[in-house]
């Protein structure tokens, strides 16, 4: 591949009186990384300055939640006040403020620069008792006017220390869920004193809490404000009045920068968009506020921006002067770097699956750390740190199954010096990504199969593809170390009856397209993920009309709040129908027998010309047990799938932790 020319991406440009050396952007992105609650820790610093150090110009890392004056002796809802005193925010923490000193040290060694983002949320408080985001029904306290001013003097208090912490940008958050976008917001803002009313006085609140944040004392930093360029809420705002309103905020000449992106937190799109919309789809939005403000103001833009090259055209076609590359660094905290050097087959690019952001919204898994479904590093950064090292001794390994787990083991153990055969029964690797990558709103999954595909040839590993291994093939190459990374089969419910009906079908097979699948499709689902949404967006596709039942109170009912909108308003998009709390009882050639989840009522549905059963996934771990029954390899490990189903970051994590462990 000819090298390819970052003219804009690699440019520096000056906002107010920071100069950032590049306009690759970490917006903020509380991905919950410290394991000291309220406090920056080893963990928060390795994760954040790593970007810095990949070459990220501009490090917004973590919010800095504010706090609020509860009435005397309420209990704090909000929970800032977890690891220090109740009712205070972090920032008055003098831990938090030493950490946060080394981290911009830090940030500031890689010559990057770093930028402090106040957050007041609006779940408890807000300027009207209505609820902030769809994704409560909670009425929240309206502010009194005595309230507001001591909102607004925290503002300038948080400020002063962010200055004394050696930041060189402040961000006044506006949008998502927050206070400055409730304030904005026609739907959340039905005052009728001087902090409501029509665009002009709806941003009264944040103009004022800039001033706050400019006339508190310290450095001179640069000032901006998040804001959202349409909120696809009920009522919301249009991005005309986005532009209004940043407009007239602009014209007060507070502003340096305005980071632009859309949705709020429960909605489609929500501000994470997921793989179901297109590479920075809503870039008009940046493009027409650039348009709005002229030269001084620097406008950012955020979303779905996970590709250099796609960065470089927005900047080039002037959709924004910074791009907002959150989760391509969370994928690869080194992807700046390597693009600017020509590596960009080296990348391995996010796929949007939107597993950060559920995790930190709401986590999944035991113990709570950040996650990211393709890189093992993320929520292990100081023991990557410790243990990515050259091996003492160079072993020949044998890895068994090319999915995640077994190519990230394979890659890892590669790499710390190890010689690795890896044995791939189908015609590619990636394993369970190729079938999640048929469905057109998941092809870019296929985008890390190609990273490993790179990475093993790059890296030399000796793949050998559509061939099976047994213990003799395996133990024909003498290995000293053994990994069986053989995956998971689709499970067969025990309950059911009328499964050996011809017209019963694997979801895996529907997908793969070695099962015939008629017409009108019932989807029968004991998966609450994104296995079902997948299949049944796949088959919607080929023009089928699809019903899912699930035994579960909505599809995709283990996906966080913050995705599942996207998940749900996608079927629907695509013609999907749902029918929930159905538990499958048995199938009959002319219907299904069902029994309701919970009331335990009995129901039939008729007219389906095919069932597709979707119940999870079994372990296959037989050539495991064979060689550890054997027992002449010392070394042998089980990873991924083979060991427990679960989701894609879980996976890709035993690999590599089997790869730092040979
Ligand atoms: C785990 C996570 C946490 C986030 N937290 C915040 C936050 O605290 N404040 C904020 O303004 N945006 C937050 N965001 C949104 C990001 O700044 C960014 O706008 C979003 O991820 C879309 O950009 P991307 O496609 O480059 O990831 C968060 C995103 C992620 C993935």
């Amino acid at each position: 591949m000819s090298k390819v020319e970052f003219e804009h991406l690699f440019s520096p440009i000056k906002v107010g009186p920071m100069l950032v050396p590049n306009r690759i952007c970490e917006t903020t992105n509380t991905i919950n990384s410290s394991q000291i609650p309220g406090e920056i820790d080893e963990n928060y610093i390795a994760h954040h300055a790593a970007k810095a150090r990949g070459g990220t110009g501009w490090i917004g890392s973590e919010t800095w939640l504010l706090h609020f004056p509860f009435p005397r002796a309420a209990p704090d809802e909000v929970g800032l006040s977890v690891g220090f005193a109740a009712h205070q925010s972090a920032y008055q923490n003098p831990a938090f403020l030493e950490g946060m000193k080394k981290f911009i040290g830090e940030v500031h060694d890689a010559g990057s620069v770093a930028i402090v983002q106040l957050t007041h949320l609006s779940a408890v408080w807000a300027p009207s008792e209505i609820p902030a985001v769809g994704a409560q029904d909670h009425c929240p306290h309206e502010l009194g006017d005595e309230e507001i001013e001591a909102i607004l003097d925290i503002y300038g208090d948080a400020a002063a220390a962010a200055k004394a912490c050696g930041a060189d940008a402040i961000e006044v958050h506006c949008a998502h869920e927050t206070l400055g976008y409730t304030f904005l917001s026609p739907v959340t803002n039905q005052r009728t004193d001087k902090w409501g009313g029509g665009p002009q006085e709806r941003i009264r609140f944040v103009v004022e809490a800039l001033k706050k944040v400019r006339d508190a004392p310290g450095k001179d930093v640069a000032l901006g404000i998040r804001m959202s360029g349409k909120e696809f809420r009920k009522g919301g705002f249009d991005n005309i009045e986005s532009r209004e309103m940043t407009y007239y905020i602009g014209e007060t000449g507070l502003l340096d920068f305005v980071s632009v992106d859309v949705g709020h937190c429960w909605g489609s799109p929500s501000y994470v968009p997921s793989s179901y919309f297109s590479h920075g789809e809503f870039r008009e939005c940046g493009k027409a506020v650039r348009a709005d403000l002229g030269d001084n103001i620097k406008v950012l833009f955020a979303g779905r921006v996970n590709d250099p090259v796609i960065a470089e055209e927005m900047l080039q076609e002037g959709y924004c002067d910074l791009i907002g590359m959150v989760r391509a660094g969370i994928a690869d905290a080194e992807f700046a770097n390597k693009a600017r050097e020509g590596r960009l087959g080296e990348i391995r690019r996010c796929i949007s699956c939107t597993r950060c952001i559920d995790e930190a919204s709401e986590p999944m898994t035991f113990p709570y750390k950040p996650r990211c479904s393709i890189n093992p590093v993320i929520g292990n950064e100081v023991r990557w740190k410790n243990e990515f090292k050259p091996a003492e001794k160079s072993k020949r390994v044998v890895v068994v199954g090319g999915g995640l787990a077994g190519c990230e083991a394979a890659r890892i153990a590669t790499e710390r010096g190890h010689k690795v055969t890896l044995f791939e029964q189908g015609k590619r690797l990636g394993g369970q990504l190729n079938l999640a990558a048929r469905a057109s709103g998941r092809d870019d999954f296929e985008d890390q199969i190609y990273f490993e595909e790179n990475e093993m040839e790059r890296l030399g590993v000796d793949v050998k593809l559509r061939t099976d291994a047994d213990v003799a093939t395996i133990k024909a190459l003498s290995p000293e170390a053994v990994v069986i990374a053989t995956g998971a089969v689709p499970r067969v419910p025990h309950d059911v009856v009328g499964l050996d009906l011809p017209h019963v079908v694997q979801g895996w097979d529907a997908i793969r397209g070695t099962a015939e699948v008629g017409q009108r499709v019932a989807i029968v689902s004991q998966e609450d993920y994104y296995e079902t949404p997948t299949i049944a967006e796949y088959l919607a596709q080929k023009g089928k009309d699809v019903e899912v039942f699930t035994k579960s109170t909505q599809l995709g009912f283990e996906i966080a709040r913050y995705s599942v909108a996207m998940v749900l308003a996608h079927m629907e998009n695509v013609g999907v129908k749902v029918t929930p709390n159905l538990v499958l009882n048995e199938i009959k050639s002319d219907g299904l027998e069902f029994v309701s989840s919970f009331g335990g009522h009995k129901y039939r549905k008729e007219a389906f010309d095919s069932v597709v059963l979707i119940y999870g996934q079994v372990p296959v771990h037989g050539l495991y047990d064979q060689l550890v029954a054997d027992g002449d390899i010392e070394e042998v490990y089980i990873a991924g799938s083979a060991w427990i189903p679960r989701f894609m970051a879980e996976a890709t994590e035993h690999g590599a932790s089997i790869g730092l462990t040979i």
